[in-house]
C-alpha cells in the first residue's frame, strides 16, 4: 500500500550521487557513499548555490483552475529562489509524463518533482531517477508503491479528509430529512489519487447513514466540459436528485451549467459540493449557485523550493508534509473573495 506515514526518510540523499566532477573525488564519493549522485558532488565540493541547481518538474496538465494556479505558483516561487525550472504540461496522460521524467534523467537535473496523474505504474520510472542518483519529489498527489524509497518526500493535501469534510456537511444539511437524499457523484481523474480519495472520505461519512443514496457516479476528468456532460446525462436519468458533490469546483461549475440548461435552480433545487475553492468556485458559492467547498491548496511553490534546497544539501526532510486546509460557506466565501489569490 502507497498511505505514507510521518516518518522521516531514512535514506535521504544516501543514494544520491551524480557522476560528475573530478574523476579521483568522484571515485571516492562512490566508494563511500555505495552509490552516484547529488549528496556525493555536496560532500566533495561543498553545498551547491541556489542558481547552480536545475529541478525537473512533470506537472499533470492544465485540466482545471486549480491546476494552473499550481503551475504558476510553483513557477513563481522557483523563479523567486533562483533555482533553474525544467516543466512540462503531460497534458493528462501518464506516459508524457513518463516520457519527461526519462528526459530530466537524461538531462541529469539535481531533483525531479512531479504531480502523478494516477496513482499506479510508476515503479520502473522511479527506480531509473534512483539508479541515476536523482532524487524525487512527489508534489499534490501520491502514488501507490510498496517502495517509499523511490522518493524524498510527498507535499500535498490529505485527500481522504477532504472527502470526509464534503461529507460531513452533508450529513448536517440533510441532518432533519427522514426521506432518501439522492446523491450524483462527479468524480476526478478515474486512477487519480484525489478522485480515489474523496470518494473514500466521502462514502465513509455518509454510510453512516442508509438515507444517503450515490445513485450515480462517473467521471468527468476534473474538468468543466466534462463537468456539465457527465450532470447533463445524469440528471436525465436522475430526475429526482437532490445533490450533487463534484470532485472539484471545475465539475461544480460545469454541473451548474448543465442545471440551468435543465430549467433548474444551482444551490437551490439540487444543491452542489466541491472540492479546491479556487476563484470560479468561491464565486459561485458567494452567489449561492454552489453551497459548500472544501478547501484544496494549489499554493506549493515555496514548500517545495525548501524541500528541494534540502534534499540538495542532504538535509533531512519530511516523508510526508500535509497542506493546512479551511471549508467555506456562502458567507464565508463571500468575506474571503477579495482576498482570494487564485
Ligand atoms: O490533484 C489536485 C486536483 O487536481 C484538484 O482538486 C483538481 O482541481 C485538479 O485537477
Amino acid at each position: 500500500m502507497r498511505r505514507v506515514n510521518g516518518a522521516r526518510s531514512g535514506t535521504t540523499r544516501k543514494h544520491a550521487a551524480r557522476v560528475a566532477g573530478i574523476a579521483a573525488v568522484a571515485a571516492l564519493a562512490v566508494t563511500l557513499s555505495g552509490c552516484a549522485g547529488g549528496g556525493g558532488d555536496q560532500a566533495a565540493s561543498g553545498p551547491k548555490d541556489a542558481g547552480d541547481i536545475v529541478v525537473g518538474f512533470a506537472q499533470v496538465g492544465a485540466e482545471s483552475g486549480w491546476r494552473t494556479a499550481n503551475t504558476k505558483d510553483i513557477q513563481r516561487a522557483f523563479k523567486d529562489a533562483g533555482i533553474e525550472l525544467k516543466f512540462s504540461d503531460a497534458q493528462q496522460k501518464q506516459e508524457n509524463q513518463i516520457k519527461a521524467i526519462r528526459s530530466y534523467i537524461t538531462q541529469q537535473v539535481d531533483v525531479i518533482a512531479f504531480s502523478p496523474v494516477v496513482e499506479t505504474g510508476w515503479d520502473a520510472v522511479l527506480k531509473e531517477a534512483k539508479d541515476a542518483g536523482i532524487p524525487v519529489v512527489l508534489t499534490d498527489r501520491a502514488v501507490d508503491s510498496e517502495d517509499e524509497t523511490l522518493y524524498e518526500s510527498f507535499l500535498g493535501s490529505d485527500f481522504i479528509e477532504e472527502g470526509k469534510k464534503a461529507g460531513q456537511w452533508v450529513v448536517e444539511e440533510y441532518a432533519d430529512q427522514t426521506e432518501p437524499v439522492e446523491i450524483i457523484q462527479l468524480e476526478g481523474t478515474t486512477g487519480a489519487a484525489p478522485a480515489i480519495d474523496r470518494a473514500e472520505g466521502f462514502a465513509e461519512v455518509i454510510g453512516a447513514d442508509e438515507k444517503f443514496q450515490v445513485v450515480a457516479s462517473q467521471t468527468g476528468d476534473f474538468t468543466r466540459a466534462g463537468g456539465k456532460q457527465v450532470a447533463e446525462a445524469l440528471l436525465k436519468s436522475n430526475p429526482g436528485v437532490d445533490l450533487i458533490y463534484a470532485h472539484n469546483d471545475d465539475m461544480g461549475l460545469g454541473a451548474i451549467e448543465a442545471i440551468e440548461a435543465a430549467g433548474m435552480v444551482p444551490g437551490q433545487d439540487i444543491k452542489i459540493v466541491t472540492v479546491d475553492a479556487v476563484k470560479d468556485g468561491m464565486t459561485a458559492l458567494a452567489e449561492g449557485k454552489i453551497n459548500f467547498i472544501v478547501e484544496c491548496s494549489p499554493l506549493l511553490g515555496d514548500q517545495l523550493v525548501d524541500i528541494v534546497k534540502k534534499v540538495v544539501a542532504g538535509e533531512d526532510v519530511e516523508k510526508r508534509i500535509i497542506t493546512e486546509e479551511t471549508t467555506f460557506t456562502q458567507e464565508q466565501a463571500v468575506e474571503a473573495l477579495p482576498e482570494r489569490q487564485y
